[in-house]
């Protein structure tokens, strides 16, 4: 077996997937269940048509291609998402999807035969943007999130996730997408670095040991309103003033841990009645933090919750914090860190062993399988930017990686 990667092809099925957006170019944006997002679907769906894959949905909207193997049972997985948050760029998850998917291609063309069936799998929605939690197809596949759960989630706009995965033409039972913990055999996910590490160390490959795990929150403020004039300062509960103070002292939390792995940050902050001249009686803020080590992540809520209380306190401004999700880091498993450190060895490709610091859903697989991640290089380390770019030579080097790696597991 000696797989070789179609490199152009990869690139150009990237590109086009790419100007499948609701962002001008480069910028993409592909919410869930939009019929952006929908279109991408479809087109991946023909692709893994074409390479003879069988193809099958979920009541979640996760997408499964498989290649059957030699004997039935437990499959090995990869995949990724094709979901952007606004103004996102073109890789982020996308590689982990087409590159999965030439990494099978790779291997049909090979003349290698799998024992072990080989699936690709796109996650539904792994962006947290529409319904305010990230990995919602592998949440529930791995029963991490109860249907029960999922069916009270709704978007922005007030729709719950029910009506929007019907409407997008996903039908069954939430309970029925968990799968089984003998499902898979393994599984990997390639994906760009979404940090700097490799590419300030010139290091063409990361395997991933441990993946860190976001805690999220709604914080509410609320003080009081009135006129911007006639109000005096010592009377005041102005709500942003104490949401000011609050992102701050959240900075603080993450930075005094000690370790880079720890961070935090308020990525949303609504303003309300959001006037010139009228003092502002109610702020909500998100936080997202995250650590690799989940006592030291819950170190730092519990420094947020202090901090909470004194500002609420001294100026009098109620603050309520709901605690959308706390997930735990995850470790990546032996076997599956062997074989893409073997296959990475038999070309002699350099390789750093690495945490993530972003999540993915790889977290919540390895709830049910033995799990690992191939990182590549991204320029800069930017990713959630429609600057975000991976070379060609990474791109094309992961997914031969991944494809050996896939070949060793369902042997
Ligand atoms: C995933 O996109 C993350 O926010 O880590
Ligand atoms: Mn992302
Ligand atoms: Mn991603």
């Amino acid at each position: 077996m000696n797989p070789q990667i179609d490199r152009d092809r990869l690139l150009s099925e990237i590109d086009a997937l790419a100007a499948i957006s609701d962002a001008e170019a480069p910028a993409v944006t592909r919410v869930v269940f939009t019929p952006t997002d929908l279109r991408a679907r479809s087109s991946l769906v023909s692709l893994c048509e074409v390479a003879g894959l069988n193809v099958r949905h979920d009541a979640i909207g996760n997408t499964f291609a498989r290649w059957s193997g030699s004997v039935p049972g437990p499959a090995v997985g990869t995949g990724s998402h094709i979901d952007a948050i606004p103004n996102a760029g073109k890789y982020d998850g996308v590689v982990g999807v087409l590159g999965g998917l030439e990494a099978i291609r790779a291997l049909q063309r090979s003349g290698f035969r799998p024992h072990h069936p080989i699936e690709l799998l796109i996650f539904a929605s792994e962006e947290p943007t529409r319904f305010g939690i990230g990995c919602l197809g592998s949440r529930l596949l791995s029963g991490t999130l109860p249907a029960d759960h999922a069916r009270k989630l709704v978007d922005g706009s007030g729709e719950s996730l029910e009506t929007v995965r019907q409407a997008a033409g996903f039908s069954g039972q939430l309970e029925d997408v968990r799968l089984p913990a003998d499902y898979y055999k393994g599984f990997v996910e390639l994906h760009i670095e979404q940090g700097p590490l490799l590419e300030r160390q010139r290091i063409p490959l990361g395997v991933v040991e441990r993946i860190a795990a976001p805690a999220t929150l709604r914080i509410l403020l609320e003080g009081a309103g009135g006129h911007a004039g006639g109000v005096l300062m010592p009377d005041r509960q102005d709500a942003l003033c104490a949401a000011a103070e609050l992102i701050l002292a959240i900075e603080n939390a993450a930075r005094t841990r000690g370790a880079s792995d720890t961070v935090a940050t308020v990525g949303m902050c609504d303003v309300f009645p959001g006037a010139v001249n009228s003092i502002p009686s109610r702020v909500q803020l998100s936080l997202d933090i995250r650590d690799t080590n989940l006592a030291r992540r819950d170190d730092a809520m519990r420094d947020i919750e202090r901090a909470t209380q004194d500002i609420g306190a001294r100026r009098q401004v109620s603050i309520r914090s709901t605690l959308l999700h706390a997930d735990k880091p995850a470790d990546c498993a032996a076997p599956v860190i062997e074989a893409l450190e073997r296959s990475c060895g038999e070309h002699q490709f350099p390789f750093l062993r690495m945490v993530s610091r972003a999540y993915h859903d790889s977290l919540f697989m390895s709830r049910i399988a033995p799990t690992g991640m191939l990182f590549i290089p991204c320029r800069n380390g930017y990713s959630h930017r429609p600057d975000e770019y991976a070379a060609p030579e990474d791109i094309a080097r992961g997914a031969l990686v991944l494809a050996e790696t896939l070949a060793r597991l369902s042997s």
